[in-house]
This record gives structure tokens, C-alpha cells and sequence, in this order.
């Protein structure tokens, strides 16, 4: 158990990895992968997210790396770009993984936030990934609980007691009324998270379907939150950002606080309701019309 998808990766980061070392990290990334390897006296090695890759790390490019890394970190569905791997992607990461020795980490806090028939599968699924791969999940996302510090991991034994060679030293779990409201949302999982994704389909499609009426067509991201895109006219994504909040009041995260792949990029998070996701496309769409 961990208190959060987040301090479960930060303290592993901090167990596994240190001076010496260099770690795959995904670029554009969730901030606190390269951060904490900074942190841990480690070196984080920018593994670029491509558009015309689908946002997946390219192989051969890993594999160019392959014997340099200890770890690479993933994130899939993935934070900032909704990015989705699908099976045979991860049988690949385990085969290279295998071929060059270094151990696998993927956050897959957004799993179940899906959209389409298929749900996104677990690196475990693939056979002998469990030999070098440490999963976290989180019940902040599909449960709303990213105020009450819950979370998992799960995978390769050694990997798990390196995490918990810091965690027994550092927390004592949490609170049993957080562990009891755990119990009850993972035993009413199914209907729970189906009730979760209904309500982040509702709002991403009328986020990108307002915008669209104003001509500003976005791909529907197929899992996650998030809403992934390309400024519009070129321009600076910080800027960008910044006009979004001083003439449409939207507040919005620029592509480049990711890393240097975010360049030109903005990111929405769906995290309003309904009517304000509709207005904030409104607004968005009259200024820039
Ligand atoms: C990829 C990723 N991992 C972890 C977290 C944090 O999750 P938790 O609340 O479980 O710490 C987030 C939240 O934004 C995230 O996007």
C-alpha cells in the first residue's frame, strides 16, 4: 500500500536509484519522474513521446539506450499526452528490458479511465515481465480519492522491498477510515469506475465538440483526463497558456512545463463540471475566432 500513486514512485525512485545511475524517463513526462531522479543523485535520460509514435517511446531509439539505463519509468494511460499502450507495445519494453537488463516501471494511475471497448492492459500481463517490473495504481483518479493518499504497487518482489526498505522507515500506512472507504470502492470497482468514465466521456466530448463549432478540431483522447493538442498558429505554448487565462479566464498547463518534447503543446484537464467545461471552450473559441 501507498499513501498515493506519487509518493509510491518517488520513494522507489529514491530506493532504487542514485549516484551513477541513469534512468529512461519519458519526455513530456509527469514532472515528478525527472525531479525525483534529480533528487535520488541519479541522471534522467529523456526518452522522447512522439505524436507520429501514438506518444509511445520509439524502439530503436530505446534500444540505443537499452544498456545505458537502470530503469525506465512509463506512464501509460499516459499524463500529459492521454497516450495509450496497448499489449503487444509492452511485450516489446519487456523484450528489450530482458535483451539489455534494465527494470521496468509503469504508472498506470489512469487505467481505468478508458474510453473505448478495449481497457488499457498492465505491463504483468505480459509473461515474464514480473522479473523486472514494478506497477503503481492509485485510487485518486477512478475514485476521486486524490485528497484521502491511497494507493498500490505491485510486481517484482526485490523491486517491491526496495520501496519498502524506505517506506517502513518513513510512514506507517494510512488512516484506518481511508484503508475501510478503500475496501468499499475496490469491491464496488466495476460500477464505480464505469459511472467515473461515463462522466469524463460526457465532458470530453463536449469540450472538443464546442471548441470544434468554433473550428478548433482536437482528437478526442481515447483514455485519461486530459486533453492533449497542438497550439493553434504555431504559437508559444507558455504564451499561449497565459493568454488563455488573461482574456478566457481558463487556466490551462503549457506543453513545456512537460519537458522539451511539450514544446507547442497545451494540456486540459477535464476537471470542471459540465457547464463550466462548455463555457471555457466558449470563451476559448470566441477569442480565438
Ligand atoms: C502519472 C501520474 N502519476 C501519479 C499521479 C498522482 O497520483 P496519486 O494521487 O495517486 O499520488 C498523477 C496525478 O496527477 C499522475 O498524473
Amino acid at each position: 500500500m501507498v499513501l498515493g500513486s506519487k509518493e509510491g514512485v518517488a520513494h522507489f525512485i529514491w530506493a532504487f536509484c542514485g549516484p551513477g545511475d541513469s534512468i529512461g524517463i519519458s519526455d513530456p513526462s509527469y514532472p515528478i519522474y525527472p525531479n525525483q531522479v534529480w533528487l535520488s543523485g541519479a541522471r534522467p535520460v529523456p526518452v522522447p513521446l512522439l505524436e507520429e509514435n501514438r506518444f509511445l517511446p520509439d524502439l530503436d531509439n530505446l534500444a540505443k539506450i537499452g544498456n545505458k539505463i537502470k530503469l525506465l519509468c512509463l506512464n501509460y494511460p499516459n499524463n500529459p499526452t492521454a497516450g495509450v499502450a496497448d499489449l503487444g507495445f509492452f511485450r516489446d519494453i519487456v523484450r528489450l528490458a530482458q535483451k539489455y537488463g534494465f527494470y521496468l516501471l509503469n504508472d498506470c494511475v489512469y487505467s481505468e479511465l478508458y474510453f473505448g471497448k478495449r481497457k488499457p492492459p498492465s505491463i504483468l500481463q505480459v509473461p515474464g515481465a514480473k522479473e523486472r517490473s514494478i506497477e503503481f495504481h492509485s485510487l485518486s483518479k477512478t475514485f476521486n480519492m486524490a485528497g484521502w493518499r491511497i494507493g498500490m504497487a505491485v510486481g517484482n518482489k526485490g523491486l517491491i522491498q526496495a520501496l519498502l526498505r524506505i517506506k517502513q522507515n518513513t510512514d506507517s500506512g494510512p488512516f484506518g477510515a481511508i484503508q475501510d472507504a478503500a475496501i468499499y470502492a475496490l469491491n464496488h470497482s466495476e460500477k464505480l469506475a464505469a459511472e467515473t468514465r461515463k462522466l469524463y466521456l460526457r465532458r470530453r466530448n463536449i469540450f472538443c465538440d464546442e471548441l470544434a463549432h468554433f473550428g478548433w478540431q482536437i482528437p478526442k483522447p481515447a483514455a485519461t483526463f486530459y486533453i492533449w493538442t497542438k497550439v493553434p498558429n504555431k504559437s508559444n505554448s507558455y504564451n499561449f497558456a497565459l493568454s488563455l487565462l488573461k482574456y478566457c479566464r481558463v487556466i490551462t498547463a503549457p506543453g513545456i512545463g512537460f519537458g522539451r518534447y511539450g514544446k507547442g503543446y497545451i494540456r486540459f484537464a477535464l476537471v470542471q463540471n459540465e457547464k463550466r467545461l462548455r463555457q471555457a471552450a466558449k470563451r476559448i473559441g470566441r477569442w480565438l475566432s
